[in-house]
């Protein structure tokens, strides 16, 4: 049977072994999808044996996105662009690496009938989560994309990889008076209960929020936004789904159905 992993370190949490064998059932794919934990020095490894044992296909968790992108000998553009992987396809000897977050995020906002198109967006955050969106961002032709970012220099080595874009770097601070019709939060801060420094004023301009994590409860972000009364509030569990279903179209050439196994895993998260 073809074999597939998530390897990550932890990996215990991940959801993707679930998601996958509820693709696979679905579109009738014999298919063996299992997590492995990876110890740090071993990532290289663990690709190769999998190699060895009839692997077709990984996903990539943290924190080996980066060494899975130095990995590959082939790479998609959007991949370079991220500079990291979270598909890797085996082929004929290749390592072929993709990206498939970017894809994630703007399936779920479509799916929840959201136009990135001609919208200004502002994209909370500069790290790994942030730079894997950008691209499949800009493709939708939005408006502008604000990036803000703690650290100034990091949003805008972003923004200088798209020089044709219309994408600006700012700081929490700047976004104050600016009005946007779409949030998304990027940042690591998720469930901690941090709050980003952005305004009342800025939040209450957007009709959409969204957080790239989820969780039982709302981020604190997502709170903020609901007690402004945003119209649309989302979490990142749709994002989880529609990356795993481009990963899974990357390897079997099926487009399973992310509905079902979205209200599935958001009722285990309830319970
Ligand atoms: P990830 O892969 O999840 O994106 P990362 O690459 O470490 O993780 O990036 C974390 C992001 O969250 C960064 O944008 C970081 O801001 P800095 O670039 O200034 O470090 C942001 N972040 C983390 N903790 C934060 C906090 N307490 N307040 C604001 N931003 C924070």
């Amino acid at each position: 049977m073809d074999q597939y992993r998530v390897f990550g370190n932890p990996i215990a949490q991940s959801k993707s072994p679930f998601i996958h064998q509820k693709f696979a059932t679905q579109t009738k794919q014999k298919i063996n999808y299992e997590s492995e934990l990876v110890e740090l020095d071993q990532f290289e490894v663990a690709v190769e044996c999998l190699i060895a044992n009839n692997g077709k296909g990984a996903n990539v968790t943290a924190p080996f996105k980066e060494q899975a992108f130095a990995l590959c000998n082939q790479l998609s553009e959007r991949a370079r662009l991220a500079g990291a992987v979270n598909t890797l396809i085996f082929s004929n000897g290749v390592i072929y690496g993709d990206t498939t977050d970017g894809i994630g995020l703007v399936s779920d906002l479509l799916r929840h009938q959201i136009q990135l198109q001609n919208s200004n967006i502002l994209l909370l955050g500069a790290g790994g989560a942030a730079k894997g969106v950008v691209q499949a961002i800009l493709e939708q032709a939005p408006k502008s994309l604000t990036i803000a970012n703690r650290t100034l220099s990091k949003a805008q080595a972003i923004a200088d990889q798209y020089p044709h874009a219309e994408v600006n770097a700012v700081t929490f601070e700047a976004t104050e008076h600016l009005i946007f019709d779409i949030i998304i939060n990027a940042t690591s801060v998720g469930l901690s209960g941090v709050n980003l420094p952005i305004s009342d004023q800025t939040i209450s301009s957007a009709s959409t929020c969204y957080d790239m994590v989820y969780g039982l409860e709302p981020t604190a972000f997502l709170k903020q936004a609901k007690l402004l009364d945003v119209d649309n509030i989302i979490d990142g569990l749709g994002m989880l789904v529609g990356q795993a279903a481009a990963s899974f179209y990357l390897w079997r050439n099926v487009r399973p159905d992310v509905e079902p196994v979205l209200a599935a895993l958001r009722k285990q998260l309830s319970q």
